[in-house]
């Protein structure tokens, strides 16, 4: 393992969620399906929803502030504010710089990251750079979704999978570069299967209204056990290779914290990488598939969990719509 003498790391973390739970019962009424088949082939039990009228900034909104805290930054303090989205309020303006007026960030600049699920590793990948560079910045990272806004309610091979939610952390230059912060990442993207998971309408290909596209396309939809295949080969090999190329082992890791897709995903990977159930994290009953969300949230309820302590050592590891995948190795 090759510890730069600069490092980043988190300094602060927060998240908030609607506070509107929709359960598998609740879908039970709206479309054919079960809460038994629902658990068996995802492991989700209920995820927040927007309440009409809401909008997702104000959950990105109010988990930066905790993360501010938690760091002990204030928000003039913030040089760089990176949204991890595919779901922005609206397209102009980004969502980060939603964020930046909300916080009163009055020395930063804002930008939104579509990477899908894989949005939060790839602005976390970004940050480090950022900050090895200048490493007395400060920056504010967010993943915030409003899938439920982009999830066709009449289809039941994809509703039952999504959620709402925000989490933040703020970054910065490692105080204890020899144990904390982050070691190493790993991007990457396979657009030559993008036909399996698209959200179409709305884009310039086919603006809002735009009569030439059915009505379903304005909406998430995915070939879900194509998708599956896929995904559980990106996100073993991403954490082998990452492991592999720090001279590390699975022994080595404290905690495994997978994108909250699908339990199954993360219950194949926890098996290729001989790991007990103890050493990952899951939290994808409460809450579903938050997309660029998800990490964040994993996250902050490990460490409120008691899961995560300083310098533990922790891989991340996701993959989402493009595909995109992408892994981090740090200590907490
Ligand atoms: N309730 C009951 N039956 C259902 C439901 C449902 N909600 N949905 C599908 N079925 C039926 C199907 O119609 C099918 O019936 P058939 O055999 O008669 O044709 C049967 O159940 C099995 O369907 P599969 O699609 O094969 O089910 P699978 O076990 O693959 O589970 C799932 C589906 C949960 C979507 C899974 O494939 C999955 O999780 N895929 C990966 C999704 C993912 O991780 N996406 C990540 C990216 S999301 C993003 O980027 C925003």
């Amino acid at each position: 393992m090759k510890l730069n003498s600069i490092r980043s790391a988190i300094l602060g973390i927060g998240m908030a969620v609607p506070s509107k739970i929709l359960t598998n019962f609740d879908l039970e009424k709206m479309v054919e399906t079960s809460d038994e088949w629902i658990i068996e082939r995802t492991g989700i039990k209920e995820r927040r929803i927007l309440e009409d009228g809401e909008n997702i900034s104000k959950y990105a909104i109010e988990a930066s502030l905790e993360a501010l805290e938690k760091a002990k930054v204030s928000p003039k303090e913030i040089n760089l504010i990176i949204c991890a989205t595919l779901t922005p309020d609206y397209l102009i303006p980004s969502l980060s710089v939603l964020v930046q007026n909300g916080i009163k960030a009055i020395n930063a600049g804002a930008f939104d990251l579509s990477a899908t699920c894989s949005g939060f590793i790839y602005a976390l990948a970004m940050a480090d750079q950022f900050i090895k560079n200048n490493p007395n910045w400060k920056i504010l990272i967010v993943g915030a979704e409003a899938l439920s806004r982009k999830t066709n309610w009449k289809d039941r091979t994809t509703c039952i999978l999504f959620g709402d939610g925000a989490g933040a952390v703020v970054m910065g230059k490692s105080s204890e570069p020899e144990k904390r912060g982050i070691i190493d990442f790993i991007l990457g993207a396979d657009g030559s299967q993008w036909q399996l998971l698209t959200l179409k309408g709305g884009g310039s290909c086919y603006p809002p209204f735009d009569k030439r596209l059915p009505e379903d396309e304005y909406y998430i939809k995915m070939q879900g056990r194509e998708v599956f295949k896929a995904a559980t080969k990106m996100v073993e090999k991403t954490s082998l290779e990452l492991l592999k190329r720090n001279n590390l082992t699975t022994k080595d890791i404290k905690l495994l914290v997978p994108h909250q897709a699908n339990l199954r995903i993360i219950e194949y990977l926890r098996e290729r990488l001989n790991l007990p159930k103890d050493k990952v994290y899951v939290n994808i009953h409460k809450y579903g598939n938050t997309s660029a969300a998800s990490i964040p949230l994993a996250l902050y309820e490990a460490e409120k969990d008691g899961k995560l302590k300083a310098g533990d050592l922790i891989l991340l590891v996701a993959f989402g719509g493009g595909f995109t995948f992408g892994g981090a190795l740090l200590h907490w």
